[in-house]
């Protein structure tokens, strides 16, 4: 949700902050705000907007300083304004907060906390932190142990850090389920809701655990407890990803260079360790159900393994959105919970899988972050190796899950003797084949869907069609419309149309059909009535399908005709091209692709 930096270090640290809290920018961007120490003095600046542009009109860059902390805000409580941006000072002054998370009983410490005189500036839950810090610290006249009593009383969930005049060389920051590491360099240390806060300056970070805290210098750390107050020995983490990829290389934004690495990306889940992803599906054999959970996107990555795994390997898998498991499932000891999230920090997945685990259940993940929560929570993580994902809108780590979830398809159903070793070399081969395909389609056919989208980027509905395994394609394929262009997007099951959608088909709604090769005959012939529907009520259709051209002639008012391609990828293919759809309607439509509004990267509130 919201990003946290710090830096602490011997030369002046403000333009190392400052690029560590644009890389977080993609956590929140509502508003900025800085606490930088001078002295022993703090001094604040904070407003609403992007990170960038804060950083330039408030001239922070131009403030001397070695301690400083930054905060992007993705608004929770209270609405987007000046007054409701991190940090937030205590009433004398002396502690400046940033927080992440949510302090669910902070109206009944603010009004305690009134009653003793406190007075609040926002509308925040935030704002509790610095005025139980500053009362304790005048009870005690000892920071830990103030933080340590305030820490008492907050409920809820948070990654905070502060600075305090009374210890001006140290940045001092705690968990409890919001994200949180240190980077670890010579004569500088580093805090960030993620690596990439400070992956440019050190690949040695420690991860903090829920119930730490840490006190940071220029050349030392202590990791402590906050519960027993016992020193914690923490290991160090190796940063496996590098700053380049973390860089946009040329492409006008990070969402179009993520759709370009790809096939990169695809071939990275190809080369997982086959044994990690043995132990996994033993897992599953074992288990008496396994769900596989996700949100958002990744609850249509999970669909779309569902109907992979059913017809690859004969498996009835279900699928659930991780905020709505809780309510619908029934764990047991013998379950298995498979989740699936890019960021690794998920509220709702994170919170899914830890009412697995109190039910006994086993767990497993696949993540792309490294370090994340959730990743280290399971009992197997496949880490997917996708690299750092920028934009807001998933695109490299969803397509390559799928990846990930159709070996874990073949390798359960070669373990069921569904298939035989050489059915499944037959297929691992044609999934080796499909980077090149993207690469190949990237390459060829961009120009063209730029022009479709450009032909028909004012049109405000659309009706994203496709049956079986098609159906989270039409699914994922509408999520990325409605996220990056902000269009209505509907996606639903072809054999939906006719119980009742047919009544919205005019000339205001457009539709796009994902058709299946011919050789799924029944899928594709079923298909095929879906575009006859929309076509007999003089419905709008994009087509995109493997026909030969001129096959299916006046059939479709567009079409997008891709190379034959085996029925195991053509989907995944499709999803590339509507992601680049969605993308080009979205620059036609001058939205702000890396950041849209109202969406976060990680959301790790409930
Ligand atoms: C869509 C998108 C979100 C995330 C969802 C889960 O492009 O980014 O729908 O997929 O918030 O996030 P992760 O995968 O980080 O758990």
């Amino acid at each position: 949700m919201c990003g946290i930096s710090g830096v602490v270090g011997m030369k002046d640290i403000s333009n190392a902050l400052y690029e560590g809290i644009r890389s977080l920018e993609y956590r929140g961007y509502d508003s900025c705000g800085v606490a930088l120490m001078n002295r022993d003095k703090i001094t604040v600046k904070k407003n609403v907007g992007g990170v960038e542009d804060f950083f330039r009109k408030e001239n922070v860059l131009r403030i001397k300083s070695k301690v400083g902390i930054a905060h992007t805000r993705w608004a929770t409580h209270g609405k987007v304004t000046k007054n409701n941006t991190h940090p937030f000072q205590s009433q004398d002054g002396n502690f400046a907060v940033v927080h992440n998370g949510i302090i669910s009983n902070y109206r009944d410490l603010r009004t305690q906390l009134s009653r003793e005189g406190f007075k609040f500036d926002s509308e925040t839950d935030t704002e509790v932190i610095p005025h139980l810090l500053d009362k304790y610290f005048k009870q005690t006249r000892n920071v830990e142990t103030a933080l340590i009593k305030t820490l008492h009383q907050l409920e809820g969930t948070f990654a905070m850090a502060f600075i305090s005049s009374h210890n001006p060389d140290q940045i001092i920051c705690a968990k409890r389920e919001s994200p949180l590491m240190l980077g670890i360099a010579d004569g500088c240390m580093y805090l960030g809701s993620d690596f990439n806060a400070f992956i440019d300056y050190t690949k040695n970070a420690i991860v903090l655990d829920d119930g730490e805290f840490a006190i940071i210098s220029r050349d030392s750390y202590i990791v402590k407890n906050y519960l027993t107050r016992a020193e914690v020995t923490k290991p160090i983490t190796k940063i496996e990803w590098d700053s380049e990829s973390s860089k946009k290389g040329g492409y006008p934004h990070y969402m179009l260079k993520e759709i370009y690495e790809q096939p990169q990306t695809v071939t990275n889940s190809l080369d997982i360790q086959s044994e990690l992803l043995d132990e996994v599906v033993d897992m599953i054999y074992k288990s008496d159900h396994t769900y596989l959970v996700g949100v958002g996107t990744t609850y249509y990555v999970a669909q779309y393994g569902q109907y992979m795994i059913s017809s690859l390997a004969r498996e009835f898998l279900p699928s659930l959105s991780s905020d709505e498991f809780v309510s619908l499932s029934n764990v047991t000891k013998k379950s298995l919970v498979l989740a699936i999230s890019q960021s690794g920090e998920t509220y709702d997945t994170l919170s899914a899988l830890k009412f697995a685990h109190a039910q006994g259940a086993q767990t497993a993940a696949i993540v792309n972050v490294m370090g994340s929560s959730i990743s280290r929570f399971v009992d197997k993580v496949i880490l997917q190796g996708s690299g750092p994902e920028i934009c807001v809108i998933s695109t490299k780590a969803a397509l390559s899950q799928m990846i990930i979830l159709v070996q874990i398809g073949l390798k359960l159903a070669l373990k069921k003797k569904v298939i035989n070793k050489q059915q499944m070399n037959q297929a691992m081969s044609t999934l080796r084949e499909f980077p090149g395909i993207i690469e190949a389609i990237l390459n060829e056919r961009s120009g063209f869907i730029h022009r479709i989208a450009n032909a028909h980027y004012k049109m405000k509905h659309w009706l994203y069609l496709g049956r079986g395994v098609y159906y989270p394609i039409a699914l994922e394929s509408a999520l990325k419309m409605k996220e990056v262009a902000y269009v209505h997007a509907e996606g639903m099951p072809g054999g939906f149309l006719k119980h009742g959608t047919l009544a919205m088909i005019d000339n205001e709604i457009n539709s796009i059909v994902f058709i299946p090769p011919k050789e799924d005959k029944k899928l594709y012939e079923a298909t095929m009535h879906c575009v006859e529907e929309i076509r007999a009520r003089s419905g709008f259709v994009l087509g995109i399908h493997f026909d030969e051209r001129g096959k299916n002639k006046n059939l479709f008012s567009e079409e997008l005709i891709l190379p034959k391609v085996s029925p195991m990828i053509a989907p995944l293919l499709q999803l590339v091209i509507a992601q680049l759809f969605a993308y080009f309607t979205a620059t036609s439509l001058k939205r702000d692709v890396d950041k849209p509004r109202s969406l976060a990267k990680s959301v790790t509130v409930g």
